[in-house]
């Protein structure tokens, strides 16, 4: 009976139920954060538009430290490629496996560097800083997916799905910002606003997708790699997704109080040279009335 018992094969485990998904874990442990997130989204966004802004130069100090984010995790899913990499010393099945669940469709690295390009050179600008709160980020984030490459599906999960979601809302926002905020010669863009809807402007093609479906077919292909994936990975595994799922957003998070912080210095900075003349001014009144007045000065 006992021996009958060990020979029995165990019932296999239920399909996963969809809240047992490692997305769906991921969206339910970020739940508070997204909405945070999303409220500082929302209520800054209209500030780096019209009527308020009349070019893009804010929106792009924004737009460049995010797309910083991009280029550093899905560089690291470039190189895991194992079209790129020839069998690397010490990478695991999983790592290989990993490598194929993104399709190449979704990348937005050159699309976020043309536009960032673009937004420069409409604001005038060469580039815009990063600053050394950024760069401490960028390099935590590199060194979290080099020791752990299974963190790439927070990543990957969290940053495109962001352009599926909030990133249709905010693409409206951009379109509705008028080609003349994007381009700098009114009219010379002629056509322009038909051609919104399949590539994009300057300045924001990242927020859209090649073909027919504005990427909807690309994001469910990539739900049906990460489901197919979900089993692979082991239980400690998944827990560093998740966490690295919510050290995610704590980041987008500290990146936009990063961006208020820059935003409020540059404001004081620009304002300084005209307060430190009214100080100037006023100081050189007041002496000349105090010394007029003392009768202890005299010009000669
Ligand atoms: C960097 C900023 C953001 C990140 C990282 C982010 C991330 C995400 C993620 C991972 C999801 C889950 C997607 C899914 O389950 O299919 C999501 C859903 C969603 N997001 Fe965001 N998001 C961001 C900003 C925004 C903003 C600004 C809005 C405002 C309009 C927004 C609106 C939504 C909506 C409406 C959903 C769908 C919710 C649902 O299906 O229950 N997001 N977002």
């Amino acid at each position: 009976m006992a021996k009958e018992q060990l020979l029995t094969p165990s019932p296999s485990p239920p399909p996963p139920t969809p809240t047992s998904t490692l997305p769906a874990q991921i969206n339910v442990a970020t739940r508070k954060q997204h909405t945070l997130l999303n409220r500082l989204i929302i209520d800054r966004l209209p500030l780096a538009l019209p009527p308020y802004a009349s070019d893009p130069a804010l929106l792009g100090q924004g737009l460049a430290a995010f797309s910083r984010i991009f280029l550093v995790f899905e560089e690291a899913w470039d190189a895991l490629d194992s079209e790129n990499v020839v069998a690397r010393c010490g990478e695991t099945v999983s790592e290989r496996r990993l490598a194929t669940l993104r399709p190449k469709a979704l990348r937005r690295s050159s699309r976020l560097k043309v536009d960032v390009e673009h937004i420069a050179q409409r604001a005038g600008v060469k580039s815009f800083a990063t600053t050394s709160a950024q760069l401490a980020m960028l390099e935590r984030m590199a060194l979290e997916i080099q020791l752990k490459p299974h963190v790439l599906i927070a990543y990957g999960w969290v940053m495109y799905m962001a352009i599926f979601s909030g990133g249709r809302w905010i693409r409206q926002q951009f379109t509705n910002a008028g080609t003349e905020f994007w381009t700098p010669q009114p009219g010379g863009m002629q056509g322009e606003q038909e051609k919104v809807h399949s590539s994009g402007l300057p300045g924001f093609t990242f927020l859209f997708f090649e073909g027919e479906q504005d990427g909807e077919d690309i994001k469910a292909e990539f739900k049906a790699r990460l489901a197919e994936a979900d089993s692979l990975l082991t239980q400690d595994q998944r827990q560093d997704v998740i966490d690295a799922a919510q050290r995610l957003f704590e980041d987008c998070i500290a990146l936009v109080e990063i961006l208020d912080r820059e935003v409020l210095w540059q404001k004081i900075w620009s304002k300084l040279p005209a307060t430190i003349g009214c100080i100037a001014m006023a100081l050189v009144t007041f002496l000349l009335y105090y010394f007029s007045r003392s009768g202890s000065w005299t010009p000669y």
